[in-house]
């Protein structure tokens, strides 16, 4: 049987190991969105993951969702992105940087502009701004001869990722950002080639995995889905035949995996892994859920058909997991309160294990 230990071939590079460091947002850039020498630390420090994907990373600057959030959209963000992906590299790691346009969860206050969305509905709940959390505003709904457009950024920024030396770019297709709300049937309204029917919602997305596999190639993109995922308002009709023909769409373009969250039942999970030819990357527990992946999620998963486990919570908080999990050593847990703030501390500051004779 398949172990969390055993190596895998994903796209061009041999993965030591089956687990994955999920991605997460942690508010940590400096001005500009530029990547920070306590950035390359804390990659590093995770170097020993089969596949690292780093936080949400702004495809440009209208997609910008939180602040503090890195980007790859300027040459000094790729130049500040380089000893990050040194240091990863001279550890032993590969990294992927998870491209998340926010599309509608974004406010003016962070990036200066309206943010756009599929359709003039804003998101549910409160973002977060330099002044902190406000309602999310009624996004400008893009024009039909705009949306290309949006697709080919998260494209441009593939080639920036590669250029600044990382080893692909996962889409941010999930979560209730820009991709899954045109996933969506109610932050989607739109009556052109891009919303009602399953083919033209999921048009955007595969606009978007087009265009970047055409900029970096299949085996250097990824793709992140919450398949019936109701994150910030988000709701879909038809979820088994939408993420159907997704899958069915990514297939043929060969990306190199596609990384799913539990956001739905076995069924519609298990029925994704049957159509599903490439790679799957599997978080097994619901985002921000009470519960956070472990070792018997993981195995569960494995034993299922997942080929790879992405563990989030428990990698922030262990920069040595796959040692921890390969020979049963407790888990340190996680403090939420510095996920998003608290510089260096709850940062850099989670011990690999300390072993006491
Ligand atoms: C602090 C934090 C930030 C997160 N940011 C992102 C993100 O930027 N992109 C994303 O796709 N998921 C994000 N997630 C969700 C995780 O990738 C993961 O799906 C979730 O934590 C559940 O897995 P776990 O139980 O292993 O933590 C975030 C989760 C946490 C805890």
């Amino acid at each position: 049987m398949t172990t969390l230990f055993d190596s895998h071939r994903l796209g061009d590079l041999t993965l030591p190991n089956r687990v994955v460091m999920a991605p997460m947002t942690r508010v940590r850039a400096a001005a500009g969105g530029l990547a920070t020498p306590s950035m390359a630390t804390y990659y590093a420090q995770r170097a020993t993951a089969g596949l690292i994907v780093t936080e949400g990373v702004q495809p440009s600057s209208i997609g910008q969702s939180n602040p503090g959030t890195p980007g790859l959209h300027t040459d000094e963000q790729v130049a500040a992105w380089r000893p990050v992906t040194a240091a990863v590299h001279a550890n032993g790691g590969r990294l992927f940087a998870q491209l998340m346009h926010g599309g509608r969860v974004s406010h003016p206050d962070t990036t200066g502009m309206r943010p756009v969305g599929p359709s003039a509905v804003p998101a549910a709940g409160k973002v977060f701004t330099p002044t902190g959390l406000q309602p999310p505003p009624t996004p400008r709904a893009l024009e039909t001869s705009e949306v290309a457009e949006h697709a080919r950024s998260y494209a441009r920024a593939a080639r920036r990722a590669l250029d600044a030396g990382f080893d692909g770019v996962e889409l941010h297709g999930a979560n209730g950002y820009l991709i899954s709300q045109f996933l969506s049937s109610n932050a989607n309204l739109r009556t052109d080639r891009y919303g009602g029917s399953v083919a033209n919602r999921i048009r955007f997305a595969v606009e978007a995995a087009t265009a970047t596999v055409e900029a970096v190639g299949a085996s250097r993109t990824g793709v992140r889905l919450s398949p019936g995922g109701t994150f910030w308002g988000i709701r879909e009709a038809d979820v088994p035949a939408l993420y159907a023909e997704l899958i069915t769409e990514l297939a043929r373009l060969q990306v190199a995996y596609v990384h799913l969250e539990a956001t739905a039942g076995d069924e519609v999970l298990l029925g994704l892994r049957r159509a599903w030819p490439g790679a799957l990357i599997m978080n097994p527990v619901l985002p921000m859920g009470p519960k956070q992946t472990g070792r018997a999620e993981a195995d569960h998963w494995l034993g299922l058909g997942a080929d790879l486990i992405s563990f989030g919570r428990a990698f922030l908080s262990n920069p040595d997991l796959v040692e921890r999990l390969r020979t049963g050593l407790p888990l340190a847990p996680v403090d939420e309160a510095t996920y998003y703030q608290g510089g260096d501390a709850g940062y850099l500051t989670y011990p690999a294990y300390q072993h006491t004779a």
